[in-house]
């Protein structure tokens, strides 16, 4: 029987990341060991996750966070893991994590040139039922004039919008760990956790969404609160007028992890509008939307908030400050900012 044909040059996270670094001459390498500590908490998260029914870690931990999620206890496990990660990696001078009121400024890194924003378990509420859920993040270069000894950052260097995002992307921890990540104006690259080698390993190398697909994405269940144009948009999908026009499919599973990776595989849209229950929406600027937005874009969809601008360029007002949010299909995202245009 012939060998079969055992690929033996795999690409682990590792490689990939030292090879990003060889293609960037000025690189200090800085950035891949924060990456390598990122790798470690997505690891450890992962770990954790699946032996949570095994160790009594689902349920609630009894607290809720400023955002007014009650807080599981991987929530606050992920939460300690990932804080615990970028303390450690040194190259971190500020951390932002939904499970935190405040910014975590690391002082004992004066010269830690980034700084990071992170969900560490998002999907939380469907943690129970043994639903995908994942963990978001987002890496920012901070500016030399406010690094150094003696200098002192705070919240405020971290309000930017999107579009100064060095890195972000996303793990999924389902049937197998996923990593999806991206650099600015880079390619997106998906990883899946191989186990036994405990290595991140490249599955789906420059990942590109399909430009339409009939799928649609969102919690009908707020469609009492949408805004009209919302309510004429999603109708459109369901009740098509052109003749012989079949209806989109729904698929919602309510992780925005396991909804983006879906819509990044197969395409389609998924959306979390603003609307009367949640003015500003319910999603998090710095650490749900913008990673996501720059995934989105650079595998060539769109991502719009729900006045149809671009969601890269929405600036959050404090570090939990929230945005609707349209993501997904370059055709079908286009296809709501053309009812929204109709509407205003
Ligand atoms: P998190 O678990 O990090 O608080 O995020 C939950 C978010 C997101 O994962 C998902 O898209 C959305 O909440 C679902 O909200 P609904 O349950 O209101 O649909
Ligand atoms: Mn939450
Ligand atoms: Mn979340
Ligand atoms: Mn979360």
């Amino acid at each position: 029987v012939g060998q079969e044909n055992i690929n033996t040059d795999i690409i682990t996270l590792t490689r990939f990341l030292t090879e990003e670094q060889l293609r960037v001459p000025e690189a200090t390498g800085d950035f891949t060991l924060l990456c390598h500590a990122l790798q470690f908490a997505f690891k450890s998260i992962a770990y954790y996750i699946r032996r949570a029914s095994l160790i009594n870690l689902t349920g609630l931990a009894g607290s809720s966070n400023i955002t007014g999620d009650d807080q599981k206890k991987l929530d606050v496990i992920g939460n300690d893991v990932f804080i615990a990660a970028m303390r450690g990696s040194g190259k971190v001078r500020l951390l932002v994590s939904e499970e935190e009121e405040e910014a975590i400024i690391f002082d004992e890194h004066p010269d830690a040139r980034y700084a990071v924003v992170c969900d560490p378990i998002d999907g939380s509420s469907n943690l129970d039922a043994g639903v995908s859920v994942g963990t978001i993040f987002g890496i920012f270069r901070l500016p030399d004039e406010i690094l150094g000894a003696g200098k002192s950052v705070s919240a405020k260097d971290i309000l930017r919008d999107g579009t100064e995002l060095v890195a972000s992307g996303f793990t999924m921890y389902g049937a197998s760990a996923q990593l999806v990540i991206t650099m600015r104006g880079g390619s997106v690259n998906g990883f899946t956790m191989e186990n036994s080698l405990g290595e991140f390993i490249l599955t789906h190398p420059k990942m590109q969404l399909p430009a339409k697909r009939a799928i649609y994405s969102v919690n009908e269940g707020n469609s009492m609160y949408w805004d009209d144009w919302v309510n004429d948009y999603f109708h459109q999908l369901k009740y098509p007028s052109e003749e012989g026009g079949k209806p989109y499919s729904a698929r919602y599973i309510g992780s925005m992890v396991a909804d983006a990776y879906r819509t990044l595989l197969y395409g389609g849209i998924f959306a979390y509008p603003a609307d009367k229950k949640s003015p500003k929406g319910k999603l998090r600027i710095l650490y749900e939307c913008a990673p996501m937005a720059m995934v989105f874009e650079n595998a060539g969809g769109l991502a719009i908030n729900s006045h149809g601008e671009r969601l890269l360029t929405v600036l959050p007002e404090h570090i939990h400050d929230r945005s609707g949010v349209f993501l997904g299909s370059r055709d079908e995202v286009q296809k709501a900012i053309d009812v929204y245009n109709k509407h205003h």
